[in-house]
Protein backbone atom coordinates (compact mmCIF):
# COMPACT_ATOMS: atom_id res chain seq x y z
CA UNK A 1 0.00 0.00 0.00
CA UNK A 2 1.24 3.21 -0.71
CA UNK A 3 0.89 5.85 1.90
CA UNK A 4 0.59 9.85 1.45
CA UNK A 5 3.38 12.11 3.55
CA UNK A 6 0.91 14.35 5.27
CA UNK A 7 2.53 17.72 6.99
CA UNK A 8 0.72 19.21 9.77
CA UNK A 9 1.68 22.52 10.90
CA UNK A 10 0.79 23.84 14.56
CA UNK A 11 0.22 20.25 15.68
CA UNK A 12 -0.13 21.51 19.26
CA UNK A 13 -2.87 23.47 18.79
CA UNK A 14 -6.74 22.91 19.12
CA UNK A 15 -7.24 22.37 15.28
CA UNK A 16 -3.78 20.85 14.56
CA UNK A 17 -4.06 17.96 17.21
CA UNK A 18 -7.92 16.95 15.66
CA UNK A 19 -6.02 17.00 12.42
CA UNK A 20 -2.91 14.61 13.70
CA UNK A 21 -5.21 12.56 15.27
CA UNK A 22 -7.61 11.91 12.45
CA UNK A 23 -4.75 11.39 9.62
CA UNK A 24 -2.81 9.15 11.83
CA UNK A 25 -5.92 6.77 12.69
CA UNK A 26 -5.92 5.97 8.85
CA UNK A 27 -2.68 3.56 7.54
CA UNK A 28 -3.57 5.03 3.90
CA UNK A 29 -0.92 8.38 5.65
CA UNK A 30 2.25 8.93 6.95
CA UNK A 31 1.87 11.57 9.81
CA UNK A 32 4.63 14.46 10.38
CA UNK A 33 3.47 16.81 13.18
CA UNK A 34 5.66 20.01 13.58
CA UNK A 35 4.92 22.72 16.16
CA UNK A 36 7.10 26.01 17.33
CA UNK A 37 9.73 23.15 18.62
CA UNK A 38 10.52 21.35 15.52
CA UNK A 39 10.32 24.96 12.79
CA UNK A 40 8.96 28.52 13.56
CA UNK A 41 6.70 28.77 10.24
CA UNK A 42 7.92 32.44 10.02
CA UNK A 43 11.41 31.67 9.03
CA UNK A 44 9.81 31.16 5.71
CA UNK A 45 13.57 30.51 4.21
CA UNK A 46 14.21 27.64 6.59
CA UNK A 47 10.33 26.56 6.42
CA UNK A 48 10.67 26.19 2.69
CA UNK A 49 14.25 24.45 2.89
CA UNK A 50 12.30 22.00 5.56
CA UNK A 51 9.40 21.61 3.38
CA UNK A 52 11.57 21.18 0.57
CA UNK A 53 13.34 18.01 2.16
CA UNK A 54 10.44 16.49 3.08
CA UNK A 55 8.44 16.48 -0.27
CA UNK A 56 4.82 15.89 1.33
CA UNK A 57 2.43 14.92 -1.01
CA UNK A 58 -0.42 17.64 1.71
CA UNK A 59 0.52 20.48 3.50
CA UNK A 60 -1.88 21.47 6.47
CA UNK A 61 -1.54 24.51 8.03
CA UNK A 62 -3.00 24.91 11.48
CA UNK A 63 -0.88 27.54 12.89
CA UNK A 64 -2.58 30.56 14.31
CA UNK A 65 -2.09 34.05 15.41
CA UNK A 66 -5.50 34.18 17.09
CA UNK A 67 -5.05 37.27 20.06
CA UNK A 68 -7.94 39.23 18.35
CA UNK A 69 -7.98 41.90 20.63
CA UNK A 70 -4.39 42.27 21.43
CA UNK A 71 -3.76 42.66 17.86
CA UNK A 72 -6.24 45.78 17.37
CA UNK A 73 -5.00 47.44 20.57
CA UNK A 74 -0.61 46.42 20.09
CA UNK A 75 1.43 47.64 16.69
CA UNK A 76 4.17 44.67 17.50
CA UNK A 77 0.75 42.48 17.59
CA UNK A 78 -0.12 43.27 14.58
CA UNK A 79 3.20 43.14 13.17
CA UNK A 80 3.10 39.47 14.43
CA UNK A 81 -0.02 38.82 13.27
CA UNK A 82 0.14 40.08 9.06
CA UNK A 83 3.18 37.81 9.58
CA UNK A 84 1.37 34.72 10.88
CA UNK A 85 -2.11 35.07 9.33
CA UNK A 86 -1.24 36.54 5.74
CA UNK A 87 2.93 36.16 5.22
CA UNK A 88 3.12 32.81 5.95
CA UNK A 89 0.16 31.05 4.26
CA UNK A 90 1.68 32.97 1.25
CA UNK A 91 5.11 31.30 1.41
CA UNK A 92 3.20 27.84 2.10
CA UNK A 93 0.81 28.11 -0.97
CA UNK A 94 3.91 28.90 -2.75
CA UNK A 95 6.17 25.86 -1.19
CA UNK A 96 3.17 23.68 -2.18
CA UNK A 97 2.42 24.54 -5.44
CA UNK A 98 6.17 23.84 -6.31
CA UNK A 99 6.33 21.00 -5.03
CA UNK A 100 3.06 19.82 -6.71
CA UNK A 101 1.30 19.35 -3.03
CA UNK A 102 -2.09 19.79 -1.78
CA UNK A 103 -2.45 22.63 0.72
CA UNK A 104 -4.83 23.38 3.09
CA UNK A 105 -5.33 27.32 5.49
CA UNK A 106 -7.80 27.88 7.24
CA UNK A 107 -9.64 31.33 8.02
CA UNK A 108 -12.39 33.05 9.78
CA UNK A 109 -16.26 34.07 9.50
CA UNK A 110 -14.52 37.39 10.96
CA UNK A 111 -13.68 38.47 7.10
CA UNK A 112 -16.95 39.47 7.08
CA UNK A 113 -18.46 42.68 8.58
CA UNK A 114 -21.93 41.35 9.61
CA UNK A 115 -24.05 43.69 7.48
CA UNK A 116 -25.11 41.04 4.76
CA UNK A 117 -29.14 41.50 3.80
CA UNK A 118 -30.99 39.27 5.51
CA UNK A 119 -31.64 35.59 3.70
CA UNK A 120 -33.28 33.79 6.49
CA UNK A 121 -35.32 34.26 9.84
CA UNK A 122 -34.47 31.45 13.15
CA UNK A 123 -36.87 31.15 16.31
CA UNK A 124 -36.41 33.99 18.84
CA UNK A 125 -33.98 32.39 21.78
CA UNK A 126 -37.01 32.41 24.42
CA UNK A 127 -34.65 34.89 26.19
CA UNK A 128 -35.03 34.48 29.43
CA UNK A 129 -37.87 31.97 30.57
CA UNK A 130 -37.28 32.96 34.31
CA UNK A 131 -37.94 36.50 33.48
CA UNK A 132 -35.23 38.12 34.64
CA UNK A 133 -34.92 41.75 35.38
CA UNK A 134 -34.13 43.78 32.47
CA UNK A 135 -35.04 41.28 29.97
CA UNK A 136 -37.36 41.98 26.61
CA UNK A 137 -39.09 38.44 26.19
CA UNK A 138 -39.28 38.82 22.87
CA UNK A 139 -42.13 35.83 22.65
CA UNK A 140 -41.95 32.73 21.00
CA UNK A 141 -43.75 33.08 17.51
CA UNK A 142 -41.21 36.66 16.80
CA UNK A 143 -38.10 35.62 14.47
CA UNK A 144 -34.79 37.27 14.41
CA UNK A 145 -33.22 37.84 10.77
CA UNK A 146 -29.59 36.48 10.49
CA UNK A 147 -27.40 36.37 8.25
CA UNK A 148 -25.84 33.54 6.43
CA UNK A 149 -22.81 34.28 4.52
CA UNK A 150 -21.76 31.86 1.25
CA UNK A 151 -18.21 31.03 0.43
CA UNK A 152 -18.94 34.00 -2.92
CA UNK A 153 -19.69 36.82 -1.36
CA UNK A 154 -17.59 39.39 -0.74
CA UNK A 155 -15.01 39.70 2.87
CA UNK A 156 -15.02 43.40 4.79
CA UNK A 157 -13.24 42.79 7.70
CA UNK A 158 -14.17 44.95 11.09
CA UNK A 159 -11.15 44.43 12.58
CA UNK A 160 -7.12 44.08 12.00
CA UNK A 161 -7.22 40.43 13.06
CA UNK A 162 -10.19 39.98 10.26
CA UNK A 163 -8.14 42.05 7.54
CA UNK A 164 -4.56 39.53 8.13
CA UNK A 165 -6.96 36.70 8.16
CA UNK A 166 -8.22 38.27 4.89
CA UNK A 167 -4.92 38.98 3.35
CA UNK A 168 -4.16 35.35 4.03
CA UNK A 169 -6.70 33.76 2.12
CA UNK A 170 -5.89 36.39 -1.45
CA UNK A 171 -1.98 35.23 -0.83
CA UNK A 172 -2.79 31.56 -1.14
CA UNK A 173 -5.41 32.36 -3.66
CA UNK A 174 -2.46 34.49 -5.32
CA UNK A 175 0.31 31.60 -4.94
CA UNK A 176 -1.51 28.84 -4.30
CA UNK A 177 -2.13 25.80 -6.58
CA UNK A 178 -3.80 22.64 -5.66
CA UNK A 179 -5.23 24.57 -2.05
CA UNK A 180 -8.24 24.91 0.10
CA UNK A 181 -9.22 28.21 2.59
CA UNK A 182 -11.39 26.38 4.76
CA UNK A 183 -13.38 29.21 6.91
CA UNK A 184 -14.80 28.44 10.10
CA UNK A 185 -16.07 30.24 13.41
CA UNK A 186 -15.73 29.68 17.08
CA UNK A 187 -13.47 26.62 17.60
CA UNK A 188 -14.37 24.39 20.25
CA UNK A 189 -12.10 21.12 21.52
CA UNK A 190 -9.52 19.84 23.55
CA UNK A 191 -7.51 23.16 24.46
CA UNK A 192 -3.83 23.46 22.65
CA UNK A 193 -0.96 21.77 24.21
CA UNK A 194 0.92 24.76 25.34
CA UNK A 195 1.17 26.60 28.66
CA UNK A 196 -2.08 29.10 28.81
CA UNK A 197 -3.15 28.08 25.72
CA UNK A 198 -6.90 29.19 25.09
CA UNK A 199 -9.83 27.19 26.16
CA UNK A 200 -12.41 27.53 24.19
CA UNK A 201 -16.11 29.13 25.30
CA UNK A 202 -17.61 25.79 26.85
CA UNK A 203 -14.54 24.71 28.95
CA UNK A 204 -14.68 28.84 30.82
CA UNK A 205 -18.26 28.76 30.66
CA UNK A 206 -18.58 25.23 32.57
CA UNK A 207 -16.22 26.89 35.27
CA UNK A 208 -18.41 30.63 35.53
CA UNK A 209 -20.93 27.93 35.97
CA UNK A 210 -19.65 25.95 38.81
CA UNK A 211 -18.58 28.88 40.48
CA UNK A 212 -21.93 30.86 40.10
CA UNK A 213 -24.06 27.79 41.83
CA UNK A 214 -21.13 27.96 44.55
CA UNK A 215 -21.98 31.85 44.66
CA UNK A 216 -25.27 31.82 44.15
CA UNK A 217 -25.04 34.17 41.44
CA UNK A 218 -26.26 34.69 37.93
CA UNK A 219 -23.82 34.18 35.05
CA UNK A 220 -24.12 37.23 32.23
CA UNK A 221 -23.82 35.97 28.35
CA UNK A 222 -23.58 38.28 25.52
CA UNK A 223 -26.89 37.54 23.57
CA UNK A 224 -25.61 38.99 20.24
CA UNK A 225 -22.68 37.83 18.05
CA UNK A 226 -24.67 35.15 16.06
CA UNK A 227 -22.65 32.61 14.63
CA UNK A 228 -21.59 28.90 14.54
CA UNK A 229 -19.54 26.73 16.64
CA UNK A 230 -17.51 24.67 15.06
CA UNK A 231 -15.77 21.11 16.37
CA UNK A 232 -11.96 20.64 15.90
CA UNK A 233 -12.77 16.65 15.33
CA UNK A 234 -15.74 17.40 12.89
CA UNK A 235 -13.56 19.47 10.90
CA UNK A 236 -10.73 17.86 11.00
CA UNK A 237 -12.83 14.42 9.36
CA UNK A 238 -14.28 17.18 7.04
CA UNK A 239 -10.83 18.27 5.88
CA UNK A 240 -9.24 14.76 5.04
CA UNK A 241 -13.08 14.11 3.56
CA UNK A 242 -12.76 16.89 1.01
CA UNK A 243 -9.03 16.07 0.27
CA UNK A 244 -10.12 12.12 -0.49
CA UNK A 245 -12.93 13.76 -2.46
CA UNK A 246 -10.76 15.90 -4.33
CA UNK A 247 -12.96 18.53 -4.57
CA UNK A 248 -12.18 21.93 -6.58
CA UNK A 249 -9.74 24.03 -5.28
CA UNK A 250 -11.03 26.90 -3.23
CA UNK A 251 -13.17 28.50 -0.42
CA UNK A 252 -15.05 26.14 1.79
CA UNK A 253 -17.39 26.99 4.35
CA UNK A 254 -17.07 24.29 7.10
CA UNK A 255 -18.88 24.88 10.72
CA UNK A 256 -21.27 22.38 12.97
CA UNK A 257 -25.23 23.74 12.44
CA UNK A 258 -27.14 25.73 14.75
CA UNK A 259 -26.81 29.25 14.87
CA UNK A 260 -26.71 30.87 17.98
CA UNK A 261 -25.51 33.59 20.18
CA UNK A 262 -23.33 32.92 23.41
CA UNK A 263 -25.80 33.51 25.59
CA UNK A 264 -28.05 30.73 23.89
CA UNK A 265 -25.02 28.52 24.07
CA UNK A 266 -24.37 28.90 27.51
CA UNK A 267 -27.67 27.91 28.21
CA UNK A 268 -27.67 24.94 25.89
CA UNK A 269 -24.10 23.97 27.64
CA UNK A 270 -25.88 24.28 31.27
CA UNK A 271 -29.06 21.94 30.36
CA UNK A 272 -26.79 19.01 28.57
CA UNK A 273 -24.54 18.93 31.89
CA UNK A 274 -27.70 19.47 33.63
CA UNK A 275 -26.31 22.29 35.62
CA UNK A 276 -29.14 24.61 37.06
CA UNK A 277 -27.29 27.94 36.40
CA UNK A 278 -29.43 31.36 36.09
CA UNK A 279 -27.90 33.14 32.66
CA UNK A 280 -29.03 36.57 31.97
CA UNK A 281 -28.42 37.75 28.87
CA UNK A 282 -26.41 40.85 27.89
CA UNK A 283 -25.95 42.83 25.01
CA UNK A 284 -22.37 42.98 23.55
CA UNK A 285 -21.78 46.45 24.96
CA UNK A 286 -22.02 45.12 28.57
CA UNK A 287 -18.84 43.54 27.33
CA UNK A 288 -16.47 46.43 25.38
CA UNK A 289 -13.58 44.79 24.01
CA UNK A 290 -10.95 46.55 21.77
CA UNK A 291 -11.51 44.83 18.41
CA UNK A 292 -15.47 45.52 16.82
CA UNK A 293 -17.17 42.00 15.83
CA UNK A 294 -19.50 41.35 13.24
CA UNK A 295 -23.02 40.72 14.84
CA UNK A 296 -24.06 37.69 12.82
CA UNK A 297 -21.56 36.49 10.58
CA UNK A 298 -23.57 32.57 10.20
CA UNK A 299 -21.35 30.55 7.68
CA UNK A 300 -23.49 28.91 5.31
CA UNK A 301 -21.68 25.73 3.18
CA UNK A 302 -23.31 26.12 -0.56
CA UNK A 303 -20.49 22.98 -1.70
CA UNK A 304 -20.80 20.53 1.02
CA UNK A 305 -23.24 19.05 3.13
CA UNK A 306 -23.67 20.79 6.47
CA UNK A 307 -21.98 19.11 9.72
CA UNK A 308 -23.76 17.84 12.68
CA UNK A 309 -25.53 20.22 15.20
CA UNK A 310 -23.14 21.54 17.51
CA UNK A 311 -25.08 20.36 20.49
CA UNK A 312 -24.54 16.96 19.11
CA UNK A 313 -20.68 17.45 18.61
CA UNK A 314 -20.83 19.37 22.58
CA UNK A 315 -22.54 16.47 24.24
CA UNK A 316 -19.81 14.04 22.10
CA UNK A 317 -16.84 16.37 23.57
CA UNK A 318 -18.36 16.93 27.36
CA UNK A 319 -18.90 12.73 27.35
CA UNK A 320 -14.92 12.38 26.92
CA UNK A 321 -13.41 14.87 28.99
N1 LIG B 1 -10.01 29.40 17.71
C1 LIG B 1 -11.05 29.88 17.06
O1 LIG B 1 -12.12 30.14 17.63
C2 LIG B 1 -10.94 30.12 15.57
C3 LIG B 1 -11.99 30.80 14.91
C4 LIG B 1 -11.90 31.02 13.54
C5 LIG B 1 -10.79 30.56 12.83
N2 LIG B 1 -9.79 29.92 13.49
C6 LIG B 1 -8.61 29.46 12.68
O2 LIG B 1 -8.43 28.07 12.89
C7 LIG B 1 -7.04 27.74 12.73
C8 LIG B 1 -6.54 26.93 13.94
O3 LIG B 1 -6.69 27.73 15.12
P1 LIG B 1 -6.53 27.14 16.60
O4 LIG B 1 -7.54 27.82 17.46
O5 LIG B 1 -6.49 25.65 16.55
O6 LIG B 1 -5.11 27.73 17.00
P2 LIG B 1 -4.22 27.42 18.33
O7 LIG B 1 -4.96 26.51 19.25
O8 LIG B 1 -3.76 28.75 18.82
O9 LIG B 1 -3.00 26.60 17.75
C9 LIG B 1 -2.02 27.18 16.93
C10 LIG B 1 -0.76 26.34 17.01
O10 LIG B 1 0.21 26.94 16.15
C11 LIG B 1 1.42 27.09 16.88
N3 LIG B 1 2.20 28.22 16.40
C12 LIG B 1 1.95 29.54 16.57
N4 LIG B 1 2.94 30.27 16.05
C13 LIG B 1 3.83 29.41 15.50
C14 LIG B 1 5.06 29.56 14.81
N5 LIG B 1 5.57 30.77 14.58
N6 LIG B 1 5.70 28.45 14.38
C15 LIG B 1 5.20 27.23 14.63
N7 LIG B 1 4.04 27.00 15.29
C16 LIG B 1 3.36 28.09 15.73
C17 LIG B 1 0.96 27.36 18.30
O11 LIG B 1 2.02 27.16 19.21
P3 LIG B 1 2.12 28.13 20.53
O12 LIG B 1 0.97 27.71 21.38
O13 LIG B 1 3.45 27.84 21.07
O14 LIG B 1 1.94 29.56 20.02
C18 LIG B 1 -0.17 26.34 18.44
O15 LIG B 1 0.29 25.06 18.78
C19 LIG B 1 -6.32 29.09 12.54
O16 LIG B 1 -6.14 29.36 11.17
C20 LIG B 1 -7.30 30.09 13.13
O17 LIG B 1 -7.14 31.38 12.62
C21 LIG B 1 -9.83 29.70 14.84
Amino acid sequence: MTTKTVLILGAKGMLGQALVEVFRDDARYSVIAWDREECDVTDTTMLSQAIAQLWPDIIINATAYNAVDACEESDEEYAKAKKLNTEVPGALARNAAQLQATFVHYSTDYVFDGERPTVNGRPAPGCCEQKCKGCQYRGPEETIPYRAYQEIDDPRPLSRYGQTKYEGEKQVAKNGSHYYIIRLSKLFGAPARAEGAKRSFFDVMREVGEKAQRDGTCVKAVDGEISCFTYAPDLAAETKTIIEDEEPRGIYHVVNDGPCTWYEAAKELYKILKMDVCVKPVPPSAFPRPAQRPSSSVLRTTKRAPLRDYRDALKEYLMKK
